[in-house]
């Protein structure tokens, strides 16, 4: 029985130091910059348009929290999004993936939650070789149990995403192009730690 015990307390110790380790890690985003972002909607249509080499300059935390603000942040106290979604299922998620590591965007938060510290930059580009050259990487997932299943609504949905990601760049002199996920979703599904619903259907690298 004392056995039992002092392995349950000291089980309880190692998860709470783990807890508190990559707690730490977690980023509170800046608060975005909303109306202060320059250019009209008709300007960043004209420039919107793909781009697949990317200089070495990185996002600061501010750029990089308008832009996910953008993408897919709450834009109304009610907790609504920037971007629509099919009855308000708000089932995208945003993983982003940056040279100190691998986050989830909690939007309602403004935060980025550190999954993991391998580089998904890397694990993004198997069909796409350049999205590892670029700073950041964001995955855009849809969870397949949000939408009932219908693969068409969660396209929709994240493609509302990916739209929001194009102008914000287009706006803001960033480069970015969406490239499809494919049709094996197991082995990013295994780097992010997510479940088979939890479907990854676009990466947008994004840089200068
Ligand atoms: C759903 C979707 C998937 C795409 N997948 C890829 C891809 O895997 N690799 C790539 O280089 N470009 C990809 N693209 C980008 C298109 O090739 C690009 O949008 C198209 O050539 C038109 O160029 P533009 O975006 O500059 O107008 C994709 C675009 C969309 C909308």
């Amino acid at each position: 029985m004392n056995k039992i015990r002092t392995f349950a307390f000291a089980a309880t110790l190692g998860f709470t130091a783990y807890c508190t380790s990559a707690c730490a890690q977690d980023v509170t985003l800046p608060t975005p910059t909303k109306n202060e972002t320059a250019g009209s909607l008709t300007k960043a249509l004209n420039d919107r348009h793909s781009t697949r080499q990317f200089t070495d300059r990185q996002l600061t935390d501010q750029t990089l929290s308008d832009l996910l603000w953008a993408a897919d942040g709450v834009n109304r106290p009610d907790g609504k999004r920037t971007a629509p979604s099919a009855m308000n299922r708000q089932d995208v998620t945003i993983y982003v993936g940056k040279d100190d590591g691998t986050f989830r965007y909690d939007a309602a938060a403004n935060k980025l939650i550190k999954i993991g510290s391998s580089d998904l930059r890397i694990a993004a580009a198997d069909r796409n070789k350049f999205i590892k050259t670029a700073p950041i990487v964001l995955v855009i997932a849809s969870n397949n149990k949000l939408t009932g299943g219908n693969k068409a609504i969660s396209g929709l949905n994240v493609g509302a995403v990916m739209q929001n990601v194009y102008l914000f760049c287009a706006a803001n002199g960033l480069s970015t192009v969406c490239c499809y996920a494919g049709d094996a979703p197991a082995e990013m599904q295994k780097f992010l730690g997510i479940k088979e619903d939890m479907v990854p259907l676009v990466y947008m690298p994004v840089g200068y």
